[in-house]
């Protein structure tokens, strides 16, 4: 699907409401969608690709099927189980550590994991590290800003954090899977983008909204409404020799 698009964004937007029911079908078609995207810039075919924080491994899988060498990283083997026995070769790893040589691979890959550390440019000096000079870093997180901010308590989130994880339990008689700085970090667009462009070792390829139907590498550039308006960020950085 074209990239951006009113046919994808709703494709998207509508697996993305039955991701409690069909979560396979939701995470295949985004697996897909984001494959597609690091495709614009490199082939996957033999390309190393190390999913960072790629939880059961739907994007993994995706690469694989691509022809790349797929290597899953995640800490938490609940979430490396959740579907089954983890994907062969899956890595029990931190981001902040990840056990790897200096540019090993050709993409390093995060989906939505930024804003569930508590140091992301800590986070994003590792994916660095491990990517080759030339290679790509894939980072795509949802700001704390955005309608989505909040995760499973959004939109109330804007209410103010407690509020919101008061109200989910209330609604829901269970406790909201994040609490804010513990495992869901307030991360803003306007100053990751500043930090990011401040670095001597990435370029940047493209800071554009992840899902918008258009304006997708203008609504990032708006300060203010960008922190609204873009729902997720995505980052893809050129690694600088
Ligand atoms: C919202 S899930 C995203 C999973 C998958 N990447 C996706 O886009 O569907 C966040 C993931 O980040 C992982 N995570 C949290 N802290 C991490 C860290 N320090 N290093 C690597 N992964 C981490 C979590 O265990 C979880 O699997």
């Amino acid at each position: 699907m074209r990239d951006p698009s009113l046919r994808r964004s709703y494709t998207l937007f509508r697996a993305f409401l039955r991701e409690q029911t069909e979560p396979e079908h939701c995470y295949r078609l985004l697996a897909r969608d984001a494959a597609d995207q690091v495709e614009r810039y490199v082939p996957l075919t033999g390309a190393v690709v190390c999913d960072v924080g790629g939880g059961s491994g739907h994007f993994t899988e995706e690469f694989r099927r691509r022809g790349a060498h797929g290597y899953l990283f995640e800490p938490d083997t609940a979430e490396l189980t959740a579907r089954g026995p983890a994907p062969e070769g899956a890595v029990v790893a931190d981001g902040y550590l990840l056990p790897l040589t200096d540019g090993a691979a050709d993409v390093c890959f995060s989906s939505n994991v930024l804003e569930h550390v508590a140091d992301p440019q800590t986070f994003l000096s590792e994916l660095v590290r491990v990517t080759r000079p030339g290679g790509l870093i894939y980072l795509a997180f949802t700001n704390w800003l955005s309608p989505w901010g909040g995760h499973e308590t959004a939109p109330w989130h804007y209410l103010g954090a407690e509020r919101a994880r008061t109200r989910y339990r209330r609604r829901t008689g269970r406790p909201a899977k994040h609490t804010l700085g513990e495992n869901l970090f307030a991360v803003h667009i306007g100053r990751t983008l500043r930090q990011v462009r401040a670095r001597d070792d990435v370029a940047v390829v493209t800071a554009r909204s992840r899902y918008a139907p258009f304006l997708a590498e203008a609504i990032p550039r708006l300060p203010g409404v960008r922190e609204i308006a873009t729902w997720n960020l995505l980052l893809i950085l050129r690694r600088l020799p």
